[in-house]
């Protein structure tokens, strides 16, 4: 049972939902207009010379009427900007438990390193003499990679996770037709659990994707993978631990049965946090796998980016790693950038992005691991599995799971049975925590469990914070189940935004402001 801090009420007093002010503001919650509302297309924040008449050189096509920019003045401006940044949640503010996304705490170390002229200031396209250092810690955080991972060679040029995912199964297929089966061999495995990523990355590069069902515990058994192989199978694309937050208990069987079928396993390691310095992939059979730097290593990330997925490939695939990457030659470090360079048993297929991949996110990825240590970075993964049943065990006799109340591995994922006949919904739910205060999990998803509900709340989270976050949930879920449905109905009540329709923001964003018509003459 979680004991509340003694204070804790004292964040609880009752907020006024109904007393309206004057300015629509609430307390330092100001409510902050479009800049299109605040600015006039008059003012400017800055005083230009008047252009001289001259000649223009657009041959007719310069902008005839004004461009329609709000104009500011700089405090006006500021105060704009500064107000927006202060409507953000964000893993500064607080626990973030979206689970298969890790929030974690981003050591500011990192930041302060990744700033370093020497890292920030350089350029793609300078002399390789002059980046020797920037070279070196490529080649340093490859190592890194390799040994933490027991496989042979490591791409880091891939721009994210799913990006990855293409590096990877491009080295697949490259093997398969080396082989000179890549007629044959079209199709690809996914667990129905699967991140969407991995059968949207089978489908682009032309394979058919083939759905393994999981059974009842949640994990996919090595005897249903088999029925499943044959001469036409190219690879299977397993995430360990898996979307439901489960360890594959068979990965090494499967890998085993995988191979004699002359096929290869790639594993979605975007959940490495959970198993990083506990546990070798390359051990386990694994052929490639893709590491989320951004999540496991420690990069501000959201919103879209940045993020950089390196794959590490096994013997059998390590002559298919794509093109540039960083080799030594006596005390020098070079970038190979050509075929041609590579040495003689690589057969690359390619370049895959333009230049070496993401500088700043190297810098942080290897200041995180040498700052942890190897025994930093096991503590960091036995403490995101430690609070994930942490979450799981305070919560057992209130929600419900969909295999079972078992340990997991570094998120916990419920289910809605226990939402059953109180008129509340999995969304509701989460809508509700932002009231509490918090971000709210991930919902849906994986979309095997019925309005599942998916909690990764980190390595990086106190005791003291996960027990508000648990005592926030257990007190939705008694106020679910008690029938008390108007935290939920109108939920989030305290947000600057209410309820919103998300599936229309989504589908129908409306990205151009259109200023209101004139009012009609009387
Ligand atoms: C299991 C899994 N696979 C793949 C990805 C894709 O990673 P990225 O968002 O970096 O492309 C994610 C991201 O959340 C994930 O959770």
């Amino acid at each position: 049972m979680v004991e509340m801090p003694k204070d804790f009420s004292l964040h609880h007093a009752e907020p006024a939902a109904d007393f309206h002010t004057f300015t629509g503001n609430r307390g330092l919650a100001v409510e902050e207009p479009l800049i299109f509302e605040i600015g006039s297309t008059d003012t400017s924040g800055v005083d230009f010379e008047e252009p001289q008449e001259s000649e223009t050189r657009l041959g007719g096509l310069e902008r005839n009427e004004p461009i329609g920019m709000p104009g500011l003045s700089e405090p006006q401006a500021i105060r704009h900007y500064v107000r927006l940044s202060q409507k953000n949640y964000s893993i500064d503010t607080g626990i973030f438990p979206l689970g298969s996304c890790t929030m974690k705490h981003n050591p500011r170390l990192n930041e302060k390193v990744a700033r370093l002229p020497g890292f920030a200031d350089i350029h793609p396209l300078q002399p390789e003499k002059t980046v020797q250092g920037a070279l070196a810690l490529m080649s340093e955080l490859s190592r890194w990679l390799i040994e933490l991972t027991g496989m042979q060679a490591v791409a880091l040029s891939p721009k994210a996770g799913a990006h990855g995912e293409m590096c990877g199964m491009m080295a697949i297929r490259a093997a398969i037709e080396a082989r000179g089966e890549g007629a044959t061999r079209r199709k690809v495995l996914v667990p129905e659990s699967a991140h969407g990523t991995n059968p949207a990355t089978a489908a682009l590069l032309g394979f058919t994707v083939r759905a393994v069902e999981a059974r009842e515990d949640g994990t996919v058994s090595a005897e249903a993978v088999r029925a499943r192989l044959g001469p036409d199978v190219a690879a299977m694309m397993l995430t360990n631990p898996n979307t439901c937050g489960l360890f594959e208990p068979e990965i090494s069987e499967i890998a085993a049965a995988l191979h004699e079928a002359g096929a290869y396993l790639y594993c979605d390691g975007a959940n490495f946090n959970a198993i990083a310095g506990k546990v070798r992939p390359g051990d386990l059979g694994v052929d490639a796998m893709h590491i989320n730097l951004h999540k496991t290593f420690s990069t501000p990330h959201g919103g879209g980016g940045p993020g950089a997925g390196p794959v590490v490939l096994s013997q059998a695939l390590a002559p298919f790693a794509p093109l540039p990457f960083v080799a030594k030659d006596g005390d020098d470090y070079r970038l190979v950038e050509h075929a041609g360079d590579a040495p003689e048993d690589t057969t690359a297929f390619g370049r895959l992005t333009a230049f070496h991949g993401q500088m700043g996110m190297f810098v942080r990825a290897l200041a995180y691991m040498m700052s942890h240590g190897a025994d930093g970075i096991r503590q960091a993964s036995e403490d995101a599995v430690l609070n994930a049943n942490y979450v799981r065990a305070c919560l057992s006799d209130i929600l419900s799971y969909p295999f079972g109340d078992r340990a997991c591995m570094h998120e916990v994922l419920f289910d809605d049975r226990f939402l059953k006949g109180t008129h509340v919904s999995t969304l509701d739910f989460a809508k509700a925590l932002i009231d509490e205060g918090f971000h709210p999990m991930t919902v849906y998803f994986p979309l095997v469990v019925s309005g599942a509900i998916l909690v990764e709340p980190t390595e990086s989270e106190s005791k003291q914070s996960l027990d508000q976050f648990i005592g926030a949930m257990r007190s939705l879920a008694e106020a679910a189940k008690s029938g008390d449905c108007t935290r939920f109905s109108k939920a989030p009540r305290f947000a600057p935004r209410k309820r919103l329709d998300e599936t229309r923001a989504a589908r129908d964003p409306i990205l151009t402001y259109k200023p209101p018509l004139p009012l009609a003459a009387e």
